[in-house]
Formats: C-alpha cells, sequence, structure tokens
C-alpha cells in the first residue's frame, strides 16, 4: 500500500472508499468535506435513516451503487470528542481498513480536517498510516491460497499548504513503525523448523542491511571464547547451534559514552528441556523469541528514523531442547558475570540465557542502560492477562520513560514490586542463585535474577509473555503474534533523546 497526502483543492485522483470519521456531536456541515450534494444529501440519509449513533468503534458503510469513485463511504464513529485518543483512532482505522479490504476497494481517502484541533498532525496521521499498516496483516505465507493484497493507495486529505510537513513526516514514522511491528510479528511467526537461531541471526543481518544498522553474528566458537556458559548450557541439547547477534547504530556520536542496551530473548523452540512442557503448553513456543524479534524491529525503526541515540541490541538466541547432553534439573552451573547458579527447572531457561546477555552487553558493549524483553514467565499471564505486559525496574525515571513511551504506542505496561524480600528467593544454598523462585511471585523473581547482572545500571526488564502472543484477529492485531514491543521500545529510545 502506499501513502499520499493531498490538498483538499486539488480534484484529481479520487479514491474508491472516503473515510469519514464522525464525532457523536458532529455536524456534517461543519466537517468542511468538500463533497457534492449528491453525497452529502447520502451521507445525511444515512445519518438520519440508519441508526448510525457515531459511537466508538462504529462503522457504517454506505454504497453508492455508481460507477466513479468514491464507489463508497464508511462512517467511522469515534464516540464524544473529549474522550478521544490516538488508540481510539488507530483501532477504528484499522477495523475501516479490513472492512473496505472486504469490499475489494483498491484506494482509500480520508479527510483529516476534524480531527486537527485534537491532537498533532503528525501523530494522527503517524497514527493513521501505521494502523492501516498494521490491519493488513495475515500469517498466510504457508497457506496455498492465500489472498493477494487489494489495497493500493491511502491518501490523507489536509485543508492547508502549511500543515504537508507535518503530515507527510507522521504518515512515514506511522509506515516505519508499522513495518517494525509487522517484521517482529513475522519473525515470531515463523515455525521453529524454519526460524533457527542461525536463520533468525540472518533475518537479523538482513533487516540491518536494510535499514542501516551493523550486525555482528558470534557463532558457537566465539560464545564459547565470550565464556557464555549459562547461554551454552541452555543451548547444548540442540542440533541447531545457538548464536549471538549483537546490533549496533550510533545515532549520537557526541556522547558516544551513552548506550542503551536492548537485549531480547531468542529462544527458537522452548520444550522445556527436561522439565518438559507438555503439548499445548508447548505448542506456541516457536514464539520464545519474540523479546527477539522486538528489538530486532525497533531497531529497524530506531535507524530508519534517525533517532539521536546510541542503541546496542543483543539476542543470544538457542532452542531448548532435550538429548542425551541436557542441562539437567540439579546441575550447577557457571556464567559470563562469574555468579554460579543451581538450576531447579530446564524450562526457567530464557533467565539463563538473558544473564550472559545482559553481562556481555554492559562489559563488552559499554551499555549504560539496560532494557531485556523477553516472554520470560507463565506467571504474567496470571497477574496482567494478555493485555499488559509487566515491568520490574531498578530506576523510577527510566520506567516514567517507559510509561511516557507506552501512552504513545497503546502497548500497555505496569510495574511490579521489585522489594528486597523477594531477593532472597531466588538465593540458592550451595551455589549464588537458583533458576526458579517457587511457586510465589514468578515474574518478579525471574526479573530479579535478571536484575542480578545489570549493576548499578539503570535498567527495565519486560516481560511480554501475555503481550505478545493473540489469539484472535482484533483491531490492528492479527492472530498469533502481536509484535509487541518493536513500536514500544522505538518510542522509549525516542523518549531519552531529550
Ligand atoms: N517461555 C516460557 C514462558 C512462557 C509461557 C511464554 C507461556 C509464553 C507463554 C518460559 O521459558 C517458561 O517456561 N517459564 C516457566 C518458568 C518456571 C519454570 C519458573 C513458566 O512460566 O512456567
Ligand atoms: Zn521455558
Ligand atoms: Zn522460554
Amino acid at each position: 500500500m502506499i501513502f499520499h497526502s493531498k490538498n483538499i483543492k486539488s480534484k484529481n485522483n479520487e479514491a474508491e472508499t472516503k473515510f469519514i470519521t464522525y464525532f457523536e456531536d458532529s455536524k456534517l456541515e461543519d466537517l468542511n468535506l468538500s463533497l457534492d450534494n449528491e453525497l452529502l444529501s447520502k451521507i445525511k440519509f444515512t445519518l438520519d435513516s440508519e441508526g448510525f449513533k457515531c459511537k466508538n468503534g462504529e462503522l457504517q458503510n454506505i454504497n453508492l451503487f455508481r460507477n466513479e469513485s468514491p464507489k463508497n463511504i464508511i462512517l467511522i464513529g469515534i464516540g464524544k470528542k473529549e474522550d478521544f485518543n490516538l488508540d481510539k483512532l488507530r483501532k477504528n482505522i484499522a477495523k475501516a481498513v479490513k472492512e473496505a479490504a472486504s469490499l475489494k476497494s483498491k484506494s482509500i481517502d480520508i479527510n483529516i480536517g476534524n480531527l486537527v484541533s485534537l491532537m498533532n498532525l503528525d501523530e494522527i496521521t503517524r497514527t493513521i498510516s501505521e494502523s492501516a499498516v498494521m490491519a493488513e496483516y495475515k500469517f498466510d505465507k504457508y497457506k496455498s491460497d492465500k489472498k493477494a493484497k487489494i489495497l493500493e493507495q491511502f491518501t490523507i486529505i489536509y485543508n492547508l499548504e502549511d500543515e504537508l510537513e507535518s503530515i507527510d513526516k507522521g504518515i512515514n514514522e506511522g509506515i516505519i513503525l508499522g513495518q517494525a511491528n509487522l517484521l517482529a510479528r513475522e519473525l515470531v511467526n515463523e515455525p521453529a523448523n524454519i526460524l533457527s537461531p542461525i536463520e533468525l541471526a540472518q533475518q537479523a543481518k538482513k533487516a540491518g542491511d536494510e535499514s542501516g544498522f551493523e550486525v555482528e553474528i558470534f557463532d558457537e566458537a566465539s560464545i564459547k571464547a565470550l565464556n557464555m556458559q549459562a547461554f551454552l548450557e541452555v543451548a547444548k541439547a540442540s542440533a541447531n547451534p545457538p548464536r549471538l547477534i549483537v546490533m549496533r547504530y550510533n545515532g549520537n556520536p557526541i556522547k558516544k559514552d551513552e548506550i542503551v542496551g536492548l537485549v531480547g530473548k531468542g529462544l527458537t523452540y522452548d520444550t522445556g528441556g527436561l522439565s518438559i512442557k507438555t503439548t499445548a503448553g508447548m505448542v506456541t513456543m516457536k514464539s520464545d523469541m519474540g523479546g527477539a524479534a522486538a528489538v530486532i524491529g525497533a531497531m529497524t525503526a530506531i535507524t530508519k528514523l534517525k533517532a539521536k541515540v546510541n542503541v546496542v541490541a543483543v539476542v543470544a538466541s538457542c532452542e531448548n531442547m532435550i538429548s542425551g547432553n541436557s542441562y539437567r534439573p540439579g546441575d550447577i552451573i557457571g556464567s559470563m558475570g562469574g555468579k554460579t547458579i543451581e538450576v531447579l527447572n530446564t524450562d526457567a531457561e530464557g533467565r539463563l540465557t538473558l544473564v550472559d546477555a545482559v553481562n556481555y552487553i554492559i562489559e563488552k558493549e559499554h551499555a549504560t542502560k539496560v532494557v531485556d524483553i523477553a516472554t520470560l514467565t507463565g506467571a504474567v499471564i496470571s497477574a496482567l492477562g494478555t493485555t499488559t505486559t509487566g515491568v520490574v525496574s531498578n530506576n523510577d525515571f527510566f520506567y516514567s520513560r517507559l510509561e511516557q513511551a507506552s501512552k504513545i504506542c497503546d502497548e500497555k505496561v505496569w510495574r511490579l514490586p521489585a522489594f528486597d524480600e523477594y531477593k532472597e528467593l531466588i538465593k540458592s544454598d550451595v551455589a549464588d542463585l537458583k533458576n526458579i523462585g517457587g511457586p510465589k511471585a514468578g515474574t518478579i523473581t525471574a526479573g530479579l535474577f535478571i536484575g542480578e547482572f545489570v549493576g548499578e545500571n539503570p535498567w527495565l526488564h519486560l516481560d511480554i509473555a501475555g503481550t505478545s502472543w493473540s489469539e484472535k484477529d482484533s483491531g490492528y492485531e492479527s492472530k498469533g503474534a502481536t509484535g509487541e514491543g518493536a513500536r514500544l521500545l522505538y518510542h522509549l529510545i525516542k523518549q531519552l533523546e531529550k
């Protein structure tokens, strides 16, 4: 789909489908849509007769039964003006785009005249284009009868010439963020028989080449040379060798000592190891690299949109499998940072890979702030469901930046307590730490386990086990991977520009 912006005065290229956003208190005369009288009276008729109340989420298609464009108008209810926010716009546009696609429409336009007084122009156009990009996605690459994409053009109509710059800036940002989210979804949806650690590393390299960040890939021998003992323990039962993926982007050479480190969990499959999962628990475990997908997606947007921040992203990618060479419950293992770990459950593997990645990003890449993002615990789903990402942090200011980023993209976050008492739960009698904290506060103890390796650096831990996967299509989300984290991490990095 190609996006355009167009001044209301230019009459050429009418789209087949016209979107009109409608508030409960909107008056057609006030919308300044520059439509001819025939269309205006059709809309008026529909508003009077069809019981369209402009409630948030309501859609009304008006078929004009003619060959010239517009062929139909979709009225999009967005509720009361005072309750308006960007996420309502995002969800409603997605719904309308899906409706237009089901009507086999090739082109859409929307006049944003009645939205401009409510939000910044670039926010509005970013949200619309991001939503339209995300709404189109479906994971159908392995289906023989996949449907061709029908929508070709999306035009945003504006009223004043001096609005053009902000409008185009927003459109560009929205497309890139939408694509970053879809890249993350595509990586997560790819099954584990295709997406091995080697293939994930290649996909990261491809993303880096296309968007302009540097990618370095470490093979098993180099990982051994780095002494990443905990990571290697998890990886060693698999026939697919591990890879350490390092991505670098220097957006602020003046402050070259300030580096934000992003660490994504990259388990391309998690059987649970000898603490084996049930089939029902295992069947979606191709998604256990959702954190890796989020950081790769975020890096594409950070680079393409030239964020003024230095960012390094690291993924310690492997498979948690079973063989004669598996690590076992009861083993005591080392780690790159030197701490010893008693393994009490081989299914709590993510944290073992993450601590070495965190250690690497601080010691070797000199990250001064660390964010880790991981499909880490089932417990976060019990606590927060699939709506909200659970967060553990050691720094109020850093968390406040994440909250700000979360408001912009509506990827919801909630901070969990991290009192010292919880740290007692991961102390081992026979080693420095144990890899599970028992049945209580599982998300917090998993987070704090990683926190043991961040030192004094400001740190955010994002548990996306609930939010990275969706059981159904809804709004701009599709069944399967949600791409959670790609847009959120981009906006977090943007917050750190200031
Ligand atoms: N990858 C899982 C967490 C997960 C569960 C992600 C459900 C997505 C959906 C992780 O490696 C895991 O198995 N965690 C265990 C930890 C436990 C053994 C302490 C869990 O949550 O059960
Ligand atoms: Zn596991
Ligand atoms: Zn896992």
